[in-house]
């Protein structure tokens, strides 16, 4: 069982008292709340794995879940875990399910868009398939889950294996004692149950999809292996010329020696290296590569990085496919490679166009980036959770800049030690599997979150840890809008000294006065780069009217233009991210007609259909016409 399931499971409270002694501190000192991740391995959809994607039997544990949980809040490791079969004239009594004749659902995919009677499902839902497998002698075999929503317990051939919280960052589980030549099987109970002491909590906008929601696969590997790397362009205290050839960085090999060689190979920029592990295995390195061409949005140049360890049968060889860039901040600016840009982008839940639910295969990322293009877009801001990997790797592939989050979604329990050992936790998670992806910008550590010092405190230390594991990207976070007071807007959160970069969220002439007002607003905002992180109003597509009519498109164009008129006239903004490109599925939306359980903000619909305002940013973005990169 991982360490993290004994933080995080309130389900403990024995584990919870000694973890209490360990984070409170951490609260005061953030290095201690470094969760040690358990093996998490990078780079795996560049691994040849045995995937486990396709139809899952599964057997609905409704409330309160008692094949799951047993009254004390131990978690049953003798029901469904066990996938017996019963014997319908004799069988033992409480055998009574049986997976191998149960219904199935599609891996990976949200249940709740997959059955009409699991549509608004929240709760305990146990999966279950078999699978064959021959095990190689001195290999380790992991399950690698891309995610799963919202807490999992993982059980092979009735043996526990792992549990995880947390619906949006990948987690491996070693799996090697528990399989057997021949057939296997696997069952996981994934509890899709908001938590008030979740992250994030309870009142979200956006629907609680449950499941495992993204690819499953079993990944082999020798006894020593690569299961981190981070190769990136040496990240000094001004951009320079020589750092734009110079790569730096280290490799992680787990299980090996001091003086391991670690192969690092570049070949198309001249890199052909060999490393040696430190007694942590962690081999470290600096190399000049002999040309770079670097990654940006006009030139998303990527690179074959082959990575070797060990020899013969215990050499663990992988690649993958790394965009080299620079990304700082200097004044309120943001630069990439050392030029100035301004980011048009827009907002992005990970809703799939056309069919809805959980965004999980590569139809739906293609969907997503060719509204992207066809919107002149350069950037996007994964809300309000890291994405499914498929973006990210598009994004590189594209030139697309990414704004990542993990979903401390206004209000977190900030008070609770455990929760901040879950942030850094996910945190980690989140930076783990794509500190490699040139696209990403940006971490940001929240969304809207409540100003008081307790939240400030706890973001704080968050966002040092961001700093901590990865001193080569800004850190953000967006920050819910000011009240007007007469025609001043002023931005004063405390939180915003801990940031890099400001995201401000504002919804003038939709949540806040008439769309007009924007033209007379004064801010007073942080003198560092500010990305307008939302805005923007509902319409419903194909409802027109009068441009002060709400819902309709005309208004929603009517509030963007007067929004420009106002975001031009501030000076240190340096990005535009519009609340959102696509209509999406909340509880919280429920005006007949109108929104029928989605936000309507979108630019598009949720079938795809263009709003006039996606046009007006179409046209915005190609023009240029509102902010300056400088
Ligand atoms: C907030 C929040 C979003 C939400 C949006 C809205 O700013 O960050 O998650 O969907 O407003 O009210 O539409």
């Amino acid at each position: 069982m991982t360490s993290f399931s004994k933080i995080v499971s309130s389900k403990w409270t024995g584990h919870r008292n000694a973890l209490l002694s360990l984070v409170c501190c951490a609260i005061a000192s953030p290095l201690l709340a470094q969760q040690p991740l358990k093996t998490l391995l990078v780079g795996v959809d560049h691994r040849t794995v045995t995937s486990l994607d396709g139809n899952w039997h599964y057997l609905v544990d409704q409330p309160p879940a008692r094949a799951l949980y047993a009254p004390d809040g131990k978690v049953n490791d003798k029901t469904y875990a066990l996938n017996t079969h019963p014997n319908i004239d004799s069988g033992p009594h409480n055998a009574e399910y049986d997976f191998a004749t149960a219904p199935t659902l599609k891996v990976p995919g949200d249940w709740n868009t997959q059955d009409p009677t699991l549509f608004r499902y929240e709760g305990v839902i146990w999966y279950q398939r078999d699978f064959g497998f021959e095990p190689k002698p001195n290999t380790r075999t992991f399950l690698h889950i891309g995610a799963a929503n919202y807490k999992s317990f993982v059980w092979v051939n009735q043996k526990r294996i792992c549990d995880h919280e947390g619906g949006f960052t990948p987690f491996d589980c070693e799996v090697t004692a528990a399989l057997k030549p021949g057939n296997n099987f696997v069952v996981i109970a994934v509890d899709s149950t908001r938590e008030v002491d979740g992250i994030p909590s309870v009142g979200i906008d956006w629907f609680n999809y449950g499941g495992l929601t993204r690819d499953v696969s079993l990944v082999t590997v020798p006894m020593q292996f690569i299961d981190d790397y981070d190769i990136h362009l040496k990240h000094g205290s001004t951009f320079s010329a020589a750092d734009a050839t110079t790569l730096t960085g280290y490799v992680h090999v787990v299980g090996a020696t001091a003086g391991t060689p670690v192969t690092l190979r570049i070949p198309e920029a001249g890199v052909d290296t060999t490393l040696k592990t430190d007694a942590d295995g962690r081999a470290p390195f600096e190399v000049k590569a002999s040309k770079l061409e670097l990654w940006s949005h006009e030139t998303p140049k990527l690179y074959k990085v082959e990575l070797a360890s060990g020899s013969g049968d215990q050499q663990d060889k992988l690649t993958d496919d790394i965009g080299f860039r620079d990304i700082r901040v200097d004044g309120t600016r943001i630069l990439l490679n050392g030029k100035a840009i301004f980011l048009q982008g827009v907002n992005e839940h990970a809703e799939a166009p056309y069919r809805t639910g959980r965004v999980c295969t590569d139809e739906d990322v293609k969907n997503i980036f060719g509204f992207l293009k066809d919107m002149n877009a350069n950037f996007v801001r994964l809300a309000h959770y890291p994405h499914d990997e498929r973006m990210e790797r598009e994004a590189d592939r594209d030139g697309i800049m990414i704004w990542s989050e993990i979903p401390l979604w206004q209000h977190i329990s900030f008070d609770k030690p455990e929760v901040y050992a879950k942030a850094t936790y996910m945190l980690n998670e989140m930076i783990r599997r794509d500190r490699d992806k040139a696209s990403v910008i940006l971490w940001s550590v929240s969304n809207e979150t409540p100003n008081n010092p307790t939240r400030t405190q706890f973001l704080t230390n968050l966002a040092n840890e961001a700093r901590r594991l990865d001193p080569t990207r800004p850190i953000t976070s967006a920050i819910i809008g000011p009240h007007a007071k007469g025609n001043e807007m002023v931005e004063n959160d405390p939180l915003t000294n801990a940031l890099d970069v400001v995201g401000q969220n504002e919804y003038v002439g939709w949540y806040e006065g008439r769309p007009e007002d924007a033209d007379n607003i004064k801010w007073t905002l942080p003198q560092k780069p500010i990305l307008i992180s939302e805005f923007g109003a509902e319409a419903k597509q194909g409802n027109h009217g009068g441009k002060d009519q709400r819902w309709t498109e005309e208004q929603q164009v009517n509030v963007y233009e007067h929004q420009f008129v106002m975001i031009n006239k501030i000076p240190q903004v340096r990005g535009l991210i519009p609340w959102i490109l696509m209509d999406f599925r909340s509880p919280t939306r429920n005006i007949p007609k109108l929104q029928d359980g989605f936000n309507r903000k979108g630019l598009i619909s949720e079938d795809g259909k263009k709003k006039q305002a996606f046009y007006l940013f179409q046209k915005t973005y190609k023009e240029h016409s509102v902010g300056k990169a400088e």
